[in-house]
């Protein structure tokens, strides 16, 4: 385990066998090669990079568990290729996920972040009709890039506001099922040129794939200073914990830290996933939830 996780998983994984785990916070690169030598498990999380030479430095290795649903972090071609199973924890963490995005897009459209601001500086002189003015939901189009497990659950919040629900599948993608279901609910599939014209929120809901960063952030702050777009919220970035500095000077910019998952019952659930996959692959049954 690079990181301690909850005692009630670490329990699962006692069970299973020896436990090592790194106690220094983030786990550097070369302390991570030296422990896994001789491992049969790895329980890693987003910050590790389990890379080549990671991989080829613990032969018997035979499954990677990463604590996300995302799994960027791990080169997953050459786990495989040299046999080793790699999970993720995909479901424990949607709701999570999609209420966090809701919190984001309330966050620009209600100006929550400048409002706080503006609070915290003694700069509010009283209630006033045209104050501190925003958008609203209801009618608008919502238009959700990557209509898997999260995107429609943030789809199906968007319902209760009122919105009207387009998407764009995922190019080249796997939506992970519910096609019928999605047209059922009304939801209306488009291009992705055709969905960024014409919806008032786009949600972005898609993994980060070895094409390159999701959020071009250069791009976004020339979009912000041009006045594309009304507003932008992140909750990953480029180069994290980096964050691009001119992000940081608009009042339409709500910036966050990585912290979708981030309640302490969901994290637990994924550290939980985790562990089940490392005892079910240890013990010679299937994994639960393999990356696919
Ligand atoms: C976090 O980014 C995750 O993929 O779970």
């Amino acid at each position: 385990m690079t990181r301690r996780l909850p005692s009630s998983v670490l329990s699962t994984l006692e069970s299973a066998g020896d436990v090592d785990v790194f106690q220094g916070g983030a786990m550097p690169a070369a302390a991570l090669r030296a422990r896994i030598a001789g491992k049969d498990a790895l329980v890693s999380l987003v910050t590790d990079t389990v890379d080549r030479a990671v991989i080829d430095a613990a032969p018997g290795l035979k499954i990677v568990a990463n604590v996300a649903v995302g799994y960027n972090n791990v080169d997953v071609a050459y786990a495989r290729s040299r046999g080793i199973v790699v999970t993720h924890t995909p479901d424990v963490l949607t709701d999570a996920v999609a209420d966090l995005t809701w919190a984001m897009i309330l966050g620009i459209t209600r100006r929550i972040g400048e409002a706080e601001r503006l609070v915290r500086r003694g700069e509010w002189t009283g209630w006033a009709l045209d104050f501190m003015l925003g958008a609203d939901l209801r009618g608008r189009q919502l238009g959700i890039v990557g209509l898997g497990r999260i995107g429609r659950a943030v789809a199906a919040r968007g319902e209760a506001f009122g919105m009207r629900i387009v998407y764009a599948p995922r190019p080249g993608g796997a939506a992970s099922g519910g096609a019928s279901a999605d047209a059922a609910a009304g939801w209306e599939p488009m291009s992705f040129d055709r969905l960024l014209n014409t919806s008032d929120v786009v949600s972005l809901h898609v993994p980060l794939t070895p094409r390159g960063p999701v959020v071009d952030e250069a791009a976004l702050v020339w979009a912000l200073e041009q006045h594309l777009i009304a507003g932008a919220a992140l909750d990953v970035y480029e180069r994290e914990p980096q964050i691009d500095p001119r992000l940081l000077q608009f009042e339409n910019v709500l910036l966050l830290p990585h912290v979708g998952s981030a309640t302490s019952g969901t994290r637990t659930a994924m550290a939980q996933l985790a562990a089940d996959n490392v005892a079910a692959v240890l013990s010679g049954r299937p994994a639960i939830t393999p990356v696919p």
